[in-house]
């Protein structure tokens, strides 16, 4: 009896150890990285659940990735020359990086945010600012290609852009710099109470989200550094941090750090929007660029605009308020309902969050405590929903799971803190490797988040991958936060800065991803929609040439009656009408970059020849079996050459007319 006893006890022993080693292998502190493997495991053939644009920062572009595999599907030119896709090299798209400084290569590509329609993200567009030469960019996800770029007059290192309302109503672009506005040559000393800061609000039209600048608000020159739109209850109100309401010009590291609080500054855009609509407001001579990309043409058109609206906040009372700030704030974030607005603090350990109500409550008792050049600031304790004692340093950016928790990453403690909104606690921490910035959650942006991962993105990786030199790649890491802790599981390299990211369930946008141009809807002015339509004509020193591309040939493939000195335009069209088949061209010496034409699109290069010969042409995309033989010949003459334009189609010699 005693001896079964013992069995019964060791065989009770043995399966607690079991069922302790089966929950431990669940525990999401867990050493076993299966279960993680698994969880970010996208099997050959299937699909990822999300979409995450990833900016690229200081690389000016928008990657896109699928989550949770953290796989790279395609990186989407926006700001920035990309030779891979001929954006900025071709005639049509050079139109798109067109500003008032001249034809710009380059931007600092930072918050991109996706198009909302009720307060949830809809998958129609993603709008993205550059920070350097101020413009912002839509992308249509239909495409996925940069459609139009507006560029922000009076605005200085477009930082706390470009952030949508709830109903896409409007695009925001805020100012980092003060400046003068309008810009003149004047002493620096006199920046203080002389320079501005302009909040751009552009109107986006419901049909084809279009841009352009309704009005601009001038405030005191203070930096303007993130946003956030309100929404449900505080829909109709936006919210910018400020630093340096010092106004401080130089060493701005102890100059800009004087005051304890500086402001989120409160704007009810409805108000202004109401007061402009019956004429309120300023127009000032301005000179921004408006570039648009038309599908149909598949060319981008710039316009030079002369003219922007301005207000000035002190005509329109009762429109802004000032809510004081600890510690140089950086990261501005209203959570889902709209109720409370986030305030990190950069030199801070704790981050401030303010009530909506309470700040209504303040406003309609005119419980202000002074005001900075008119604009009311209102009391921090009347205002103040709360503060998350984290015991984190460098509180930056926050973002929201849809279920009452808020995910705030410090970058001084290289951390991701889980806390709850209404009670401050802290429920979880997590390091990041190393350094956060900001972090995204899909839809952690809108009134409806889809809190099933969070992204953190990383300035720093130091060890965390090979080593490819002195320059590292920077990284994104992937957390689990189903559960009540988060769970490391993966971390990805990623395409320059990862500054922020936008996220979105995959259905939303991949049902309505494009596959063609239809060849019938092409109006570029120099498409040949079929081969017989293929043509070489010389209009002076420039010869347009009409060439089509089809698996596995161009027509016309053989050129004669080039000269040295011409500007040969190469207009070549797709004429694939199936998926997934781009043909490409590239032209030995040409000063540009390949063309890579997806099927129907027409895209042109110029070529300068500079040396006489006969010299080839070939397809640069891999389209078939024969890609190899896709291929082809100009004949350039001495200048001045009696050889005639001469082209060949379907082999037959053609004279040109
Ligand atoms: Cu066409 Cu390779």
């Amino acid at each position: 009896m005693k001896t079964l006893f013992k069995s019964v006890l060791a065989l009770l022993t043995i399966s607690l150890m079991v069922v302790s080693c089966v929950q431990n292998s669940n525990d999401s502190s867990g050493a076993l990285s299966s279960s993680k493997a698994e969880k970010v495991y996208v099997a050959p053939g299937e699909h990822d659940d999300f979409y995450a644009f990833v900016s690229g920062g200081f690389s000016g572009q928008l990657a896109v990735y699928g989550l949770p595999s953290g796989r790279l599907f395609k990186v989407i030119p926006v700001f920035s020359v990309d030779a891979e896709k001929a954006y900025g090299f071709n005639e049509e798209t050079k139109p798109m990086l067109n500003t008032s400084h001249g034809f710009i290569p380059w931007d600092d590509a930072h918050h991109p945010d996706i198009s909302q329609t009720n307060g949830v993200v809809d998958g129609r567009y993603v709008y993205i600012n550059g920070n350097n030469t101020p413009r912002i960019a839509k992308i249509d996800l239909t495409t996925f290609e940069t459609t139009e770029i507006i560029e922000i007059p009076n605005s200085a290192g477009n930082h706390s852009s470009s952030y949508v309302t709830e109903n896409t109503e409007y695009v925001v672009a805020g100012t980092r710099f003060g400046v003068p506005v309008p810009q003149r040559d004047m002493p620096i000393a006199e920046y203080k109470g002389n320079f501005k800061g302009a909040l751009s609000f552009l109107k986006v039209d419901p049909e084809d989200g279009g841009m352009d600048i309704k009005f601009q608000i001038l405030m005191p020159g203070f930096d303007y550094d993130k946003a956030h739109p309100g929404r449900g209850d505080s829909h109709g109100w936006f919210f910018f941090t400020t630093y340096n309401s010092e106004e401080a010009h130089s060493l701005l590291e102890v100059n800009a750090s004087q005051n304890d609080k500086d402001f989120i500054a409160a704007v009810n855009w409805k108000k202004i929007e109401e007061y402009v609509n019956n004429g309120g407001g300023k127009k000032m001579p301005a000179n921004y660029a408006h570039n648009v990309y038309d599908e149909h043409t598949h060319t981008a058109t710039s316009t030079m605009k002369k003219e922007v609206l301005t207000v000035d906040p002190t005509e329109v009372p009762g429109a802004i308020y000032f809510l004081p700030t600890p510690k140089s704030p950086h990261g501005c974030d209203v959570s889902p309902t709209g109720e409370y607005i986030v305030g990190s603090g950069k030199l801070s350990a704790d981050v401030t969050v303010h009530s909506f109500t309470k700040m209504m409550d303040a406003i309609n008792n005119k419980k202000f405590d002074g005001d900075a050049y008119g604009i009311p600031i209102l009391n921090y304790e009347d205002i103040l929903a709360g503060s998350v004692k984290s015991g984190g340093l460098g509180p930056l950016h926050t973002e929201f799971d849809g279920k009452g928790n808020a995910y705030t990453t410090f970058f001084i403690s290289s951390e991701v803190v889980k806390w709850k909104l209404g009670t401050w606690e802290v429920i979880d921490r997590k390091p990041t490797y190393y350094s956060v910035g900001h972090l995204m959650i899909p839809g952690g942006n809108s009134g409806q988040p889809f809190g099933k991962y969070v992204l953190a993105m990383n300035k720093i990786t130091k060890d965390r991958y090979l080593p490819t030199g002195p320059e590292v790649t920077q990284s994104a890491q992937l957390y689990d936060i189903t559960g009540e802790k988060m769970e490391l599981l993966l971390d990805f390299p990623t395409v320059g800065e990862p500054h922020y990211a936008a996220g979105i369930p995959a259905d939303i946008v991949a049902k309505n991803s494009r596959k063609i141009f239809r060849l019938e809807e092409n109006q570029h002015p120099y498409a040949a929609k079929t081969e017989a339509e293929a043509k070489v004509v010389r209009k002076g020193n420039e010869v347009h040439i009409n060439m089509t591309m089809i698996r596995s040939h161009f027509a016309p493939d053989n050129i004669e009656g080039i000269q040295v000195g011409d500007k040969v335009y190469f207009h070549v069209t797709n004429l694939e009408q199936d998926y997934d088949v781009p043909h490409g061209i590239s032209m030995i010496g040409a000063n540009t970059s390949e063309l890579l034409i997806m099927p129907g699109q027409t895209e042109t290069f110029v070529w300068e020849p500079k040396q006489v010969g006969v010299w080839p042409f070939y397809c640069t995309d891999f389209c078939s079996a024969l890609h190899q033989e896709m291929q082809g010949y100009v004949r350039v003459s001495p200048k001045g050459s009696s050889v005639p334009i001469s082209f060949t189609l379907d082999d037959d010699a053609v004279d040109a007319e």
